[in-house]
């Protein structure tokens, strides 16, 4: 009997498959190594919940209805005031409050992009942004991050061949230079400044993922993109990974006139005010450089119990840039290792990890997986590292040696 999906069509753009390959977890005890959530116990919530009382007896009446205007005023200034720290200059009226950066992607993308154009990215990138640019219908170009993230120098070859041939140009290029998901490598200085030259020289926008680049474990800092170019940079931000992803906010810097158009692409008014209001309350006299610390502190160890632990289960059969902020570490496995092969079986034995080929435009990170270590205990972290090692040696055998669980050697 046909449904009446089957007599209807959705629209060509919808993509075919979800952004992301991870497993669906069902087993309670299972070790989430996929998630690259948040650490809940860092979450401010003595301080949110005191926030949360303060918004709506201030300001709910006001919170709670349409919105026009831009949120309040103090969430535009807390962010100016901290993207000073990093260097970034900006009116008020070159912010905007977004749902999460993962809007801002989107928003870039529909500001940019008319369908068949071209956009370049890492290889790997997120997925959620490789989604978005699918979404937009462009052509996704990728080029390839080493230790010192983006190979911009194969990037450049790339736009001198096509301004020689006349070949298209992209509209922007969409980048993870501090603490890359899911590679984990921060693009160096030189790079930054050539990057910054080129999107000049060759008329395109860089949209600057930021992310992560509060979480700073080794202190070293690196010059956001948009302090070297701000006219051709769309930077974006979050909430999610310095207080919580469930805020669901986050901002986006650029010229007034980028900011202009997103407005007009933004329907519905401003973004969550009222979660917004409430946000604006915990910043207020919050001791942020404090929690910041704290997540720092944290996340740092977990990163270091995870490289320890990937060390001594794995050995030398994997490869890994030891991030120096952020959530993850890429796994790079031997050129015949399929990390799908085993997904499924290292979430039967109680892990997950998120598999490589999510994270390529066409799907050919097979020997990589990202593991993430902010979510879980130091005690999973060792234990997760370790089933996921016994994963992966029992598909080594099976695939060196076609035995099965129970033939053992
Ligand atoms: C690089 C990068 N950009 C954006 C996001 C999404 O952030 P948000 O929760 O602000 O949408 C993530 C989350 O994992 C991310 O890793």
């Amino acid at each position: 009997m046909s449904t009446p999906f089957d007599l209807f069509s959705f629209a060509k753009r919808i993509p075919a498959t979800p952004s992301i390959g991870s497993t669906t977890v069902t087993k309670p005890d299972h070790i989430h190594l996929s998630f690259g959530f948040a650490a809940p116990h860092l979450f401010p919530i003595e301080q949110l919940s005191r926030a949360a009382y303060e918004a709506v007896a201030q300001h709910g009446r006001k919170a709670l209805q349409y919105s026009g205007s831009g949120g309040p005023r103090k969430i535009l200034e807390w962010i100016q005031n901290r993207s000073l720290v990093h260097g970034i200059k900006a009116e008020l009226n070159q912010i905007m409050v977004t749902y999460g950066s993962t809007q801002g992607i989107d928003l870039a993308a529909r500001m940019l992009l008319d369908p068949g154009d071209h956009v370049w990215v890492e290889s790997p990138s997120f997925f959620s942004a490789l989604q978005a640019f699918r979404t937009a219908e462009a052509v996704i170009t990728s080029f390839p991050i080493d230790e010192d993230g983006l190979r911009v120098d194969l990037l450049e070859n790339a736009l001198l061949e096509a301004g020689r041939n006349n070949k298209p140009i992209p509209k922007f290029i969409y980048t993870m230079p501090t603490y890359h998901n899911p590679g984990g490598v921060t693009l160096s200085n030189e790079r930054r400044r050539r990057l910054a030259q080129l999107a000049e020289t060759y008329n395109f926008f860089i949209v600057e993922d930021d992310a992560y680049s509060e979480l700073n474990f080794s202190g070293r800092k690196f010059p956001p993109l948009y302090t070297l170019i701000p006219e051709r940079v769309i930077y974006l931000n979050t909430f999610s990974k310095i207080i919580g992803p469930g805020l669901r906010l986050g901002w986006m810097i650029a010229d007034k006139r980028v900011i202009e158009k997103a407005r007009l692409l933004n329907l519905g008014g401003s973004i969550g005010v009222f979660t917004q209001e409430i946000l604006a309350q915990l910043l207020d006299g919050f001791a942020f450089q404090e929690h910041v610390d704290q997540l720092i502190l944290h996340y740092s160890e977990q990163r270091d119990v995870m490289a320890e632990a990937v060390q001594s289960s794995f050995g030398d059969h994997v490869t890994f840039h030891l991030p120096e902020g952020g959530f993850y570490i890429w796994l790079q496995f031997g050129k015949h290792v399929n990390t799908s092969d085993f997904l499924r079986d290292a979430a039967e034995m109680g892990v997950s990890f998120v598999d490589g080929k999510s994270f390529f435009a066409k799907q050919e990170g097979y020997p990589y997986a990202r593991l993430c270590f902010s979510y879980v205990s130091e005690e999973q972290i060792v234990r997760g590292v370790n089933i996921l090692a016994d994963a992966y040696f029992a598909y080594e055998e099976q695939r060196l040696f076609g035995l099965t669980k129970q033939q053992p050697l």
